[in-house]
This record gives structure tokens, sequence and C-alpha cells, in this order.
């Protein structure tokens, strides 16, 4: 392998260090790289120098990118409908025209989904000064020190999962009617997931997105997901990434939460790129 993989000194995370797209990016190097993205649940890769279809056939390696929803002209990048551009000068152009700060509270990506996606990937093209990190929680690691009798009373607990919960701690940006569309499907996920590659459980929360615990009244139902959030934000579950420009990072949505902190002055300017990726 030309390259190696060495874990970052948190709960999660790893970087893949000497990774040089050009020569490293083969079929025969996906499954040592999918086996620490499993294991890591995050891996970073530092220092590229990407064109987009370089981002997607990186991303190709660890199963399919797939075409963003809810693309707008601002969001799109020329040829590449897989990859949406993500900056904190975006504006919620259908609502109030307020700066959208996208993913600033804990989440997991499209939870409303049947199948949502196994991965995001996202590389650093523009950063602030400062600030901006982006923090991860192992939903797995946290599951696990739950008790027994938690585990098999999250095992069967069933969750309703829609695009904007009324329980929300965030807004989400305004949609058009076709947009709404996107938004309209459900999906109920048990509280303990099986991982799709392993069935290893992870504690799936997503506190946008939860809106109802079959056989529980809200507020109960609100007060367990807040325990169990309050229980995998806990310093022993997480890892914050500090971002450099040229950082490629993939997550593992199933096996994590995530967040950034748009604690950075609003005059700089943040860009990235995202694609997601489902199984394959
Ligand atoms: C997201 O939550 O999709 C974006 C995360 C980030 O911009 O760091």
């Amino acid at each position: 392998m030309p390259f190696t993989i060495q874990s970052f000194d948190a709960p999660l995370g790893a970087e893949v260090i000497g990774f040089n797209f050009k020569r490293d990016a083969s079929p025969e190097t996906a499954e040592q790289l999918k086996q620490a993205w499993l294991d890591r649940v995050v891996l970073c890769f530092r220092d590229q120098d990407l064109q987009p279809a370089d981002f997607v056939r990186l991303a190709g390696l660890f199963g399919s990118p797939t075409p963003q929803p809810l693309q707008r002209e601002e969001y799109k990048v020329d040829g590449h409908p897989e990859i949406r551009v993500l900056s904190n000068r975006h504006t919620d152009t259908l609502g109030d025209n307020r700066p959208l700060r996208i993913g600033g509270s804990w989440h997991s990506d499209h939870s409303h989904q049947q199948t949502p996606p196994r991965g995001t990937m996202l590389y650093a093209l523009e950063l602030p000064s400062h600030g901006g990190d982006t923090s991860f929680t192992n939903q797995h690691a946290a599951y696990n020190a739950l008790s027994l009798e938690q585990q098999e009373r999250a095992k069967a607990i069933q969750v309703h999962h829609v695009y904007n919960s009324p329980f929300a701690p965030r807004k989400m940006q305004t949609l058009s009617a076709e947009e709404a569309q996107y938004a309209a499907p459900q999906a109920i996920h048990p509280l303990a997931r099986p991982h799709p590659v392993d069935g290893r459980r992870a504690l799936y929360l997503n506190p946008i997105r939860t809106a109802h615990i079959d056989g529980m009244d809200d507020a109960a139902a609100q007060e367990l997901l807040g325990e169990m959030l309050a229980h995998s934000i806990q310093p022993q579950f997480r890892y914050s990434h500090e971002w450099r420009r040229g950082d490629v990072l993939i997550w593992d949505n199933p096996q994590a939460l995530h967040m950034v902190s748009h604690d950075y002055p609003a005059d700089e300017h943040r860009l990235m790129h995202r694609t997601l990726v489902q199984i394959n």
C-alpha cells in the first residue's frame, strides 16, 4: 500500500497519509480504504488538489456517488450533479433571505429516507481564518456504552424521521412546491440501527428529523431522544475536525452524528464541495 492509515488519538477518525489521488485512486486500494472507513467512521485525506471529476472519482472508491437532492443554480457544479456547493454566502432565497447555516446542529444526513446515504464526503476549498470545525460522534461506541437493558430497549424502539421535525432545533431552508416532493417521504428506523454493511448497531439519532416514536407520546419521545443525544455527545465519543484547505473528509452516516460550528467571522468565506455516497 503506497499510503498509510493512522488513527487519530480520538474515539473515531483516521488520516490517510501520503495519499496521491492520481497514483492511489484505484479499485485495488478501495477495499483497504473502505475497511478503515468502517472501522474509524471518519477518514481524512490532507492536501488534496482535485478537479470536480476527481472528487467524484475519489468518492466512488467508497460507493456510488448520488445526484444531490434540492439542487439550485447556486449549489451546482457544471456537469457534476453529484456535487453540491456548500457556502456560508448562500441565503434562504425563497424565505427571509437569511444566511443559511447548513449543518449547524447535530444531525445525520437524510435520515428521512428509507435508505439514507451511507457516506458524506466534503472537500475544503476555502476556509475562514479560524473556527468552522466539524464535530463528529461515534454512535456505535455510544450504543455500546449503554446498559444491556437500554440496548434491548433501543433495538425495539421505532423512530419516525421526517424532513423537517416540528422539534428541530434549527430552521431548514424554505422549499419550493417542487422541492417539497423531496421532503415528503418519511422513514421509520430503529433507535439502535444495524449498520448496512456489517450489522453492528449504532444509536441512530437526528434531532432535526426525528418526529415521533411508535407507542409514546411526543413529550416522552423527545425526552428519550434528548437523553440519548446528551449521552452521545459526551467527550469520550467525540472528535472535532479543524479543517485545512485541501482536506477531504468522508464519514459514515450510520455510525456518526455531525455538526459544523458557525463560529467564524461572517464576512469570511467557507466553501466546500459535498457529495453523498450510497452503498454499491
Ligand atoms: C453538513 O452538515 O452537511 C456540512 C458540514 C460542514 O460544512 O462542515
